[in-house]
This record gives structure tokens, sequence and C-alpha cells, in this order.
């Protein structure tokens, strides 16, 4: 058994999540996080809301609320919304905690010690009409490296470049729209990344052949250009201050807290559990945890390049990330999600309109992970239909109907399984060592593909074997058949279930059966799970279609492509 951290990137507390987060970081961290207790791992799932930084200042401004009270707020909304996905955190914590505050002090610190704290004047840019310096973020200007007219102040989320405000053309506040900006002085901290430059290389060589191409990619296009010093201090209220004589009234920035948060929100799940936990189990253990991040593309140089190095610069012995899974981008209908032009389906809403498994199937089977992904309403429904509904959902029912109605509810006994039987075992073995390696090495568009090959061998053994013709002139083997079809149900059920944890349930519940390992899964055995004689409900329909019409409506509300 080893020890597996997973960690999804914590997602702004200010923002409402939509389905591009949920799978760009978010669900695969779950499915992954399910996979590995499985396979019978210790495992730790780790996420939180990041809290800090402008953006929680503008919003909380916007509510009309306290920062602190509109964070609170906020973070339960965060919560809910992940408990109706089904997100199967071991805790979900925030990063504005006395816990992470100790956690980014003590680690600032070590920097500082160590030498790799600079102090430097700069200029920052002030808003006269907003009377605040403007965070990164803040400003709005095209980028210089690729001409993206709508390039933030600290990243072009187009091109991934980490910006200086001062590099934007045409920079405006994004608060008020003003181009009355001021370039004023102001003394801040920097972490020196070129001084630990070397060193980071040299680790992230040792990541080559493991990593996804998203993420290496991105992290060795950095190192190629050199890394700069990096800012970590900021002229704002809400944050931490900072612990530094000269500096009392600024705040850390909050993408140098933000990953500490990953250790200050473990420190805070151990601190509530006492004497059983330990968080430098988890964090001081190199050699026996295997810390696995998931994150949307343009949260990859943060993960692979600063915070490593923050980490590096301690000079303690930091678990850091062994691999680092990317993500493209979702699109909503060939355009962007956006809230405020109303445009797309957000998590709470998603939610509302079909039942969690839906979305986890959908999102997870089109995963942007080579390039960006689009999210239709016709690719949609087109899976529900003929996936869920036609192959998975239709496979249940047909095999629990016609037991039911020709032989009772009860698993039919007696007889041997036969050459198609043998066949179908071998065929399926096959399926599920690739499904699992899939899943093993973050393959999810691949490992869905695959969890649906399983279940169309289902549909195609029955087709095959057909119970209905043969128990005219045979019962004893339409009964053997049946009986492997009920033994296919259990198989399918325990196999969706760490992307589809509901339906998996309800599958079970109707056999009367429990879940099982994924480890060392031996189709031939679990074939014979179910001997014969154990009572069965049919259930209902597992999923709904989605008609033409709910198809039409649901793009009339949400918008779709013109
Ligand atoms: N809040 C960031 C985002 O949503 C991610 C922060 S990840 C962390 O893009 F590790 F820094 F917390
Ligand atoms: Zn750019």
């Amino acid at each position: 058994m080893s020890k597996i951290l997973v960690t999804s990137a914590l997602p702004y507390i200010n923002g409402v999540p939509h389905l591009g987060h949920m799978v760009g970081c978010l669900l695969p961290s779950d499915i992954y996080a399910r996979f590995m207790r499985m396979m019978g791992n210790e495992v730790l799932y780790i996420c939180g809301t990041d809290e800090h930084g402008t953006t929680s200042e503008v919003g909380a401004l916007k509510a009309g609320m306290e920062v602190q009270a509109y964070c609170d707020m906020n973070h339960d909304r965060h919560a809910k919304t992940y408990k109706d996905f089904e997100l199967s955190f071991d805790f979900f914590g925030r990063t504005s905690t006395e816990q992470n505050k100790e956690m980014t002090y003590h680690i600032f610190e070590q920097l500082d010690k160590n030498g790799f704290i600079e102090e430097k004047t700069i200029k920052q840019v002030y808003s006269i009409d907003d009377e605040m310096f403007l965070a990164d973020r803040y400003i709005t200007g095209t980028c210089p490296y690729c001409g993206y007219d709508k390039a933030r102040g600290d990243q072009c989320e187009n091109c991934t470049k980490v910006l200086e405000p001062t590099e934007l053309i045409d920079a405006r506040s994004s608060i008020s729209g003003s181009k009355n900006l001021e370039v004023r002085e102001t003394k801040h901290l920097f972490l020196n990344l070129p001084k630990l430059e070397g060193e980071l290389s040299a680790w992230l060589k040792t990541k080559e052949p493991f990593w996804p191409d998203v993420a290496y990619t991105i992290a060795q296009k950095w190192l190629k250009e050199g890394l700069k010093e990096r800012c970590i201090t900021r002229d704002l209220k809400w944050g931490f201050k900072v612990n530094k004589e000269g500096y009392e009234d600024k705040v850390f920035y909050v993408w140098f807290d933000a990953p500490i948060g990953y250790i200050g929100i473990t420190k805070q799940w151990a601190d509530e559990r006492p004497s059983e936990r330990n968080w430098k189990d988890w964090w001081q253990n190199p050699k026996e945890v295997r810390h696995v991040e998931f994150m949307g593309k343009d949260n990859v140089p943060y993960h692979s390049i600063t915070f490593p190095a923050t980490l590096l610069g301690t000079r303690e012995n930091w678990t850091q990330v062994d691999f680092l899974k990317g993500f493209s981008y979702l699109t909503y209908e060939g355009g962007k999600f956006s809230k405020s032009e109303n445009r797309g389906i957000f998590a709470e809403d998603a939610i509302k309109e079909f039942p969690v498994d839906y979305w986890r199937y959908w999102l997870m089977s089109n995963a942007p992970e080579g390039s960006d992904a689009s999210f239709t309403w016709d690719l949609f429904a087109g899976a529900v239909n003929k996936d869920l509904n036609g192959v998975l959902g239709n496979f249940v029912s047909r095999v629990l109907k016609m037991t039911a109605s020709k032989v009772g509810n009860k698993v039919p006994e007696g007889g041997e399984y036969s050459k198609l039987e043998e066949d179908l075992i071998a065929a399926l073995q096959q399926r599920v060592n690739d499904y699992i390696k899939y899943l093993s090495e973050m393959e999810f568009r691949k490992a869905l593909a695959e969890l649906r090959a399983i279940w169309v061998e289902g549909n195609n053994y029955i087709s095959v074997a057909e119970p209905w013709t043969v128990i005219k002139s045979d019962e004893k083997r339409a009964k053997v058949i049946l009986r492997a079809c009920i033994n296919l149900i259990r198989i399918f059920a325990i196999l969706s279930a760490p992307v589809m944890q509901e339906v998996a349930q309800s599958m079970l519940e109707r056999l009367g059966a429990g879940m099982s390992s994924l480890k060392d899964f031996d189709v031939k055995k679990e074939m014979n799970a179910l001997k014969g004689g154990e009572s069965f409900e049919v259930g209902d329909v597992l999923f709904e279609r989605v008609s033409p019409e709910k198809l039409e409506e649901l793009k009339a509300k949400y918008g779709s492509a013109k």
C-alpha cells in the first residue's frame, strides 16, 4: 500500500465554478482519488478555497459585504456544489486560516534566512480613480508577446506567459475601466528564482519521463526563457500581513500563500484529528508519498516552477509534486463560459438539470487533455442517450427484466459457463487491464472509452447468446447466460464506481451486492461472484433519455452556438 496525496487546484473563492473548472481539476482529481482508494492505497485528497487577493476584495465590495463574511458565504457555496458533484475530498479547507498563515510565515522565514528573498523598490500601477494600487490581475491590456487584447497584468491567458503589469500595452483598470493610471514607487519583497534555477532545472529533469506533455512543455519553456525574480508581496489589506520589519502594511501575494494552502489545509485537517493524524506524514515525507496534482494549464507555471522553487529554497525536506496533470480548456458551444454574459452552464445549475453522473461521465469522456474540448448540448445529449441510456442502462434493465419475467427474481442457478463465456471473460480481462492502466496514467479519455467498450462487450454478448431464444429449447443454458449477464452488471458497477458512484451504488443495490477492490481485478473470479440463488430487484431506469424538446429548451435557456 502506498500513500497517495491528491490535490486539486484550489478554486478562487469569488468565482462561480463552471463545467470548465469541474473538468479541469476537480472531477479528474476525484476520479483518480476514488480509483486509487479502490486499488487499495492510502489516499489523502485535499482541496479548498483560494481566498486572498484583490478579487476577493472587489467581490466583497460589489456584494456590499466585509471580505471575511463574503469569503465565509462563498466558501459554503463552493463546498455545497462540490458535495453535489460527489467530490470525495478527505478535507475541503480554506487558504485564509491560522494554519495556513503559520505555514506561510514559516516558509517565508526559511527563504529569507537562506538568502532567497530580495528587497526592491518597484514601480507599481496606482489607479487614481479607484484610489488604490491595482493588483496585477486587475489591470487589463494587450499582451506584448502575442497581441491578445484582454491580457491580465499577471498572466496572459492566451499564451500562458506570466507578465508584469507594466508590460501591458494600453493598460486600464479592470475595476473602473479607468486609464487614469499612474506608476508609483513602493517597496516589495521578491523571491530570487534565478538563484534556484539550476537546482530547479535538475529537479524537473527527474520528472521528464513521467509528466504529460501539457505540463512538461510549459515548465520547460519557462526555464528556457530564464527565470526572473518574482514579487511576493502586495499593497493590499486582505491577506496575510508580511512578517518582516518594514513591511507591516503589506500582505503576501495570493500566489505565494495559495499553493502553501495545500499544506495549510492538510494541517487544518490533521489538527481536527489530533491523535491519529500528522500533516508531516504527508508533506515532509517525500520517500513514502506520491503527490499528484491536478490543474488547468494556466496554473502549471506556478506548480512546476514557483511553488517547487519556494519549497526547495527552504532547505527542508518537503514532498514535492511527483506527477502534474494539466488540462486545456473546455469551451461552451464553441465560445467562452461567461457568467456576466449569461453564456454557458455553471455547476450549480448543471446539477439541477441532470443527475451528477450524467455530467461526470460526459465531462470525463471529453476531458480537454490534449487540446481544448467543446461542450455542446448536442454532444451531451448524444452521449447520455447512446452510451448511458442505450448501452449501460439498457443492458441493466433488459437483463433484470428478462430474468425476472422468465425465471423469477433470483439469480438463476445451475450449469457451467461455456466457450462463449470463456471468450467474453478473456476479452473483458484485456479491456479491464487497459482501463486500469489508463486510470493509473490519468489518461481519462482513453479510460472512459475503455469503460464504454466494456459495457459494449456485455451488449454484444447478450445479442449473440440470445437468452430469449435459447430459453424456448434449453432452459438450463438460458439460465447460465442470464447469470453471466447479472454478474456483468455487478462488474460494470464496480468498474464504473470511480466515475459514477451513485449509479454504481444503485446497480449494486439491485443485486444486494457490495463494492469490491480493483486491485488485481480478476474477471473470471468476478463472473462467478453471484453463484445463483441471490435475490435481486429490477429497479427503475438508470438513465433517462434527453428528448429533442428538452434539448431545445436547454439550448434556449443556456445559450447555444449561433
Ligand atoms: N485559484 C487558482 C485558480 O483558480 C488556483 C490556485 S492553485 C493553488 O486558478 F495551488 F495555488 F492554490
Ligand atoms: Zn499573450
